[in-house]
């Protein structure tokens, strides 16, 4: 469910045209709705209602501080892979100890600014990792709470790239050494164990793999406890998918709640989630201008002004964005199209016979189900600067991220005095 919705055939986000957001801010923009993100915030805690649980959602999907600051008031949580990340959320209020930190590569500074920070957890990834928390919490008078991120072998996620559950991905300590490095890390000073950690993919649609991750960890608590090692937090990851074209029919919050109630059964844990896509995606929408329509050897190009500088998705994981035309015309034809952008990469496409409202420059077209890993993931090659982000609550809009100017771009660079002349 979310809020972008026709009104007289306009596309509308909430109570606001989104024509009028395109003239008012340019385009490319991303248009983010509050309602949306509180929705999909509340309907999972609600279906966690009846168990110590912890949203920590996963800012890597978007971490824009308006859309941060807008869970942080429902009581979100945050998980973060970065110091920058654990900044950001603190920047808005995120309490430390709702800061999850994840992440393969934990600096020096990350663990020390952590750990003076309080957060609630960290996730660990492997024993150097383990060994370097132990000797700063302990050199500088802190207690880390640690789980062990465990691979449970299990592969799942929508794309080979977003699967990390297998042997061969980098992700987690491997199954088979989980019990050693338990009893490992309650000898190692400056760390508490407490919690197990798995996270197998995103946008993960069938419940199963899930299951079957949740399955084995909860054996693997109920075994550590047997071997003295006191596990508190079991924190099951993100990945829950969502639905990106109509016909799209995932696993709703309220069934994978059951499900983890089912598999929990009387295992009494503090339950730590971490939600991205699920919470963001769908409350999200990226929005471009037809530059030109171009055809050439039988084929219809639709040319953008957005590129795959500003969503990467469909370049990196062929992921296709349900295209809408942003004003509907009854009497325009339904015509195929490669979407393409700006970019000079033969990868700088959206989609390719796509069946659209026929389009005509200038027209405004929108990519839904932007609103995780579209801004975020985006950057500025071809000189093309990021653009702007823009959060709508009913009738109100505010501009969430700036696009830089030519001039500041250029000025964040310097040519050494022995280039000048
Ligand atoms: N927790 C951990 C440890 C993760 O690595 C991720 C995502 C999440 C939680 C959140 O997963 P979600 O609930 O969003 O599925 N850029 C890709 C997705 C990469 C996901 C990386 N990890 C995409 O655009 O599809």
């Amino acid at each position: 469910m979310h809020h972008f919705e026709y009104r007289d055939s306009v596309l509308h986000c909430e109570d606001i045209s989104v024509s009028d957001i395109a003239e008012r801010f340019g385009t490319p923009v991303y248009i983010y709705s509050s309602a949306t993100l509180t929705r999909h915030y509340k309907v999972l805690a609600d279906a966690f209602k009846d168990q110590p649980c912890l949203i920590a959602y996963a800012m890597k999907a978007n971490s824009n501080q308006a859309v941060l600051a807008t869970l942080a008031a429902l009581g979100s949580g945050a998980d973060v892979v970065s110091g920058g990340e654990m900044k950001r959320a603190m920047a808005v209020g995120i309490p430390a100890n709702k800061i999850v930190f994840s992440g393969v590569a934990k600096s020096r500074t990350d663990i020390l600014d952590a750990l003076e920070a309080g957060i609630h957890q960290f996730n660990v990834e492997s024993l150097p990792e383990l060994h370097r928390i132990s000797e700063l919490a302990n050199a500088n008078g802190y207690t880390a709470d640690i789980a062990f991120r465990i691979n449970p072998h299990v592969e799942a996620g929508g794309h080979a790239n977003i699967s990390t559950g297998g042997a061969e991905h980098k992700f987690g300590i491997a199954w088979h050494e989980g019990k050693d490095f338990y009893t490992l890390a309650q000898s190692l000073p400056g760390i508490n164990v407490c919690g197990v950690d798995v996270h197998i993919g995103s946008q993960i649609t069938n419940l199963d793999p899930l299951r079957a991750a949740f399955e084995k960890v909860v054996g693997l608590v109920r075994d550590l406890r047997e071997a003295g090692v006191p596990i508190t937090r079991m924190d099951l990851g993100g990945g829950l998918g969502i639905p990106y074209r109509d016909g799209d029919e995932p696993a709703t919050p309220a069934e994978y709640a059951a499900m983890v109630r089912e598999v929990l059964g009387d295992l009494d844990v503090e339950v730590i989630l971490e939600p991205g896509r699920m919470i963001a995606g769908n409350a999200g929408i990226f929005v471009s201008r037809v530059e030109y329509i171009k055809e050439r050897d039988g084929r219809r190009f639709a040319i953008l002004d957005a590129g795959m500088n500003d969503l990467m998705r469909p370049a990196l994981y062929q992921a296709v964005h349900e295209m809408k035309p942003v004003v509907r015309s009854e009497g325009r034809a339904t015509l195929d199209y490669d979407i393409v952008g700006p970019i000079c990469e033969s990868t700088d496409r959206f989609a390719k016979n796509y069946p659209a409202q026929e389009m005509n420059e200038g027209d405004l077209v929108a990519f839904m189900s932007a609103g995780a890993y579209g801004a975020v993931m985006s950057n500025q090659y071809n000189t093309r600067p990021m653009c702007a982000e823009v959060l709508v609550n009913g009738d109100n809009v505010a501009l969430i991220r700036t696009p830089p100017t030519f001039e500041e771009i250029i000025a964040s660079e310097t040519v050494p005095e022995w280039l000048k002349t």
